[in-house]
This record gives structure tokens, C-alpha cells and sequence, in this order.
């Protein structure tokens, strides 16, 4: 995929072109827009706490819409809290005499981050570690996700709740069934208009 789909549009990337760390994974034309900082610091600047030692992953799906300052927070910004402190003794294994291989018992372990197919996150989002985000729901602006969200739900807030459902049930189950963000390009391009004017029953 190329990292810059529009023309002269230095704001807006395909995610998928500019990451490097095999456990970021982001689907086809999932893009990223960001106009204060370079979006392709990405992996950088909205992935925050995220240590190799963990082995957490991030994974986005395709069609995905993310919006400029959305932060994905992992396992290493959760200092222990079971501990009786939450000082972090073992990430200054030096200093306290402790091993280096148990410095990740500095913090708590909650799993990966997973988005899922045409999930639109607005400005400023955080996402906690551990949450699941299902197909095509919606973020709110500056909304802080602790909890999974069901597809085509809309959350927001802090913590972020359920505001609404985008479609009925019925048209909610008849979407994750057609899974068009699976579908080749050129049937995808076929029903764009259909997908613009929310014509379902037409869709093939
Ligand atoms: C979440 C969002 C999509 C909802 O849009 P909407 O369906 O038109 O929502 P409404 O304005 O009708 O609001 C519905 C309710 O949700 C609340 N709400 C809307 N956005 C909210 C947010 N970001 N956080 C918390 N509550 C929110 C409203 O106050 C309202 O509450 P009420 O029912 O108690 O009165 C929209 O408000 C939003 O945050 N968009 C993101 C924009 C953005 O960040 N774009 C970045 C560029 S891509």
C-alpha cells in the first residue's frame, strides 16, 4: 500500500505502510490523520507503553478511521496494584538488587488492543490496554475506552459508555455477515455507492 493516498495531503497515511513493529498489525486502507505531528511517528507518538518485553499487541483492522491524537496506552503504563506499592522496585532492578528478567513485574497485565473493521476513533480517544473494539464502531471525541465495545456501537465519555447503536439489529447482523472490508477492490468499488447511500438489501 502506498503511505500517502490523496495528493499533497501530507496529514493523512495508509497506517499499514509506515509500521515496523511485528507486533503492531493494521489492516488494509486503515488510515491515520494527524496535522501537529508527523503521522508517520505513529508507531511512536500514539502507541505509548508498549514494551517488547510484553509481547502486547496492537491489532487494527481494514477501513478503519483514526483520528489525529488517538493514543493507544499498554500493559507497562499499569503500575502493579496488587503490590502494597505501586512504585515500580523492579524496573530499577540496579539500584534494589533484583533480577532484570522479572522487571516486567512492574506492572499488570491486561492483553492486547484489538480494533476491529471500520471503527472510526475521533479525536483524541485513548484506548486502555486489553480493550476489544468490534466492527464499525464508534469513538467519541477525547472518550477514554476501558471496556470492550460491540460492534457498530457508539461509546464516548470518560469512562467511555454505550451511546447508541448506529443501525438496528437487523441491519447490524446483515453487515457483519456481508463483511465488505473483505471483499476485492473491484466489487468493493461497485457498491461504494450503495455502502455512501446506506442501501444494504442491494449490496452484493
Ligand atoms: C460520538 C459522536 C460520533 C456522536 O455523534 P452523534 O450521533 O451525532 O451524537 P449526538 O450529538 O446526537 O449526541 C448523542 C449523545 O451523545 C453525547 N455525546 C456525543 N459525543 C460525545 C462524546 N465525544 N463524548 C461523550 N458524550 C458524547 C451527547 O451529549 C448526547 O448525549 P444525550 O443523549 O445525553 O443528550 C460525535 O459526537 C463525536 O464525538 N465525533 C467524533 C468527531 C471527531 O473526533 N472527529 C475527528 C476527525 S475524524
Amino acid at each position: 500500500m502506498k503511505t500517502y493516498p490523496r495528493t499533497g495531503d501530507l496529514q493523512t497515511i495508509y497506517l499499514k505502510d509506515v509500521i515496523t513493529n511485528p507486533n503492531i498489525i493494521v489492516g488494509d486502507y486503515t488510515m491515520y490523520n494527524d496535522f501537529r505531528d508527523d503521522p508517520t511517528l505513529f508507531e511512536q507518538n500514539n502507541v505509548l507503553y508498549h514494551y517488547p518485553i510484553n509481547d502486547d499487541k496492537l491489532i487494527i483492522g481494514k477501513f478503519c478511521s483514526i483520528a489525529c491524537g488517538t493514543k493507544f496506552l499498554f500493559n507497562s503504563a499499569n503500575h502493579r496494584m496488587n503490590s502494597l506499592s505501586t512504585y515500580p522496585f523492579p524496573l530499577f532492578f540496579e539500584e534494589w538488587g533484583l533480577d532484570r528478567q522479572d522487571v516486567a513485574d512492574s506492572w499488570d497485565n491486561k492483553g492486547d488492543i484489538i480494533i476491529g473493521n471500520d471503527v472510526w476513533i475521533g479525536y483524541e480517544a485513548v484506548i486502555l490496554t486489553g480493550v476489544t473494539i468490534g466492527d464499525g464502531a464508534i469513538v467519541g471525541t477525547r472518550a477514554v475506552v476501558t471496556k470492550d465495545v460491540p460492534p457498530y456501537t457508539i461509546v464516548g465519555g470518560v469512562p467511555a459508555r454505550p451511546i447508541k447503536k448506529r443501525f438496528s439489529e437487523e441491519t447490524i447482523e446483515k453487515l457483519l455477515e456481508l463483511q465488505w472490508w473483505d471483499w476485492p477492490p473491484e466489487k468493493l468499488a461497485e457498491n461504494i455507492d450503495l455502502i455512501q447511500k446506506g442501501c444494504i438489501e442491494q449490496m452484493r
